[in-house]
């Protein structure tokens, strides 16, 4: 079994990243920018937009971060999204998910320029994904494509089966494991909660990608020997033991699947980190496309 390291290949991906701000900022005198809006109190959202502020900060890359209240209004969201999208300062920005209940995902989504869209999720960079056009990949999905590619795992012919369908991850996955590329060109099943008999489904996978937030959802009996498992979940389960008062726990029952794979993800250390830096990634992007 190898463990796929999400930490050490993503320092390694922002190691050049940082190279290519400083070619950028000594030919264009320009400084990559990437904004985040964050709305409410969410534990897990607030450590997440601080681990990309610092990430920003280690690449070299300027980073605002805008927070705002709970009960920040809609209307007041989409007018900041928009003054975001005129800011030519920034070269891309975020809203950080999920947002509270009264704000409506997709229209927030919608407002956000497509060329600004560093998180992939607007529908015309969407549609391109699936078209195999050039865009923004979603960060998470950007993030497990990169580590298979660096770890240069076989998918050709593979069998993929995606567990959770998300417009950020499951879906978005599927497409790009189906495509005829590397790493791609895979035979895709893509398992939701109607799906029937998953752990017959799952038993056949050579590639498993669990994007479910169900912690410890995959179980030993469900997978194949061999199998590459990457786990996409990341839970807070309160841990009176440990000082911040919680541990992080997978979708994947790490301890026991682990010895049956011949590639397995840890949580944390290993699809996370991976999607911060794919963020990054998007957002050099932006700014050398402007
Ligand atoms: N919430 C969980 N993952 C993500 C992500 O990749 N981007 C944003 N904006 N919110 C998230």
């Amino acid at each position: 079994m190898i463990l796929l390291d999400g930490k050490k290949t993503s320092l390694e991906i922002q190691a050049e990243i940082a190279e290519e701000v400083k070619v950028l900022k000594a030919n264009k005198g320009k400084t990559p920018h990437l904004a985040a809006i964050l709305v409410g109190n969410d534990g897990a959202s607030q450590t997440y937009v601080n681990a990309k502020v610092k990430a920003c900060e280690h690449v070299g890359f300027q980073s605002s971060l805008f927070r705002y209240p709970e009960d920040f209004s809609e209307k007041d969201l989409l007018a900041k999204i928009d003054a975001l999208n005129q800011d030519d300062s920034i070269d891309g920005f975020i809203v950080q998910l999920p947002l509270p209940k009264h704000i409506d995902v997709d229209k927030v989504i919608e407002q956000i320029h497509p060329d600004k869209d560093v998180d992939g999720f607007h529908p015309a960079n969407v549609g391109k994904l699936v078209k195999n056009f050039p865009t923004y990949i979603s960060a998470t999905p950007f993030g497990i494509i990169k580590l298979l590619e660096h770890y240069k795992i076989e998918t050709s012919g593979k069998h993929c089966v995606v567990i959770g369908r998300s417009q950020i991850v499951g879906l978005p996955m599927s497409i790009l494991m189906g495509r005829n590329t590397y790493p791609g060109n895979c035979t895709v099943t893509l398992c939701h909660s109607r799906t029937q008999n998953i752990a017959e489904i799952t038993r056949q996978a050579d590639i498993i990608i669990v994007a479910l937030g169900v912690p410890e959802f995959l179980k030993e009996d469900m997978v194949k020997e061999g199998a590459v498992v990457i786990d996409v979940g990341i839970t807070r389960i309160d841990d009176p033991s440990k000082a911040r008062g919680y541990r992080l726990v997978g979708d994947v029952d790490f301890e026991k699947v682990a010895p049956k794979s011949s590639y397995i993800t840890p949580v944390p250390g290993g699809v996370g980190p991976m999607t911060i830096t794919s963020l990054l990634c998007n957002t050099l992007l932006a700014s050398q496309k402007k």
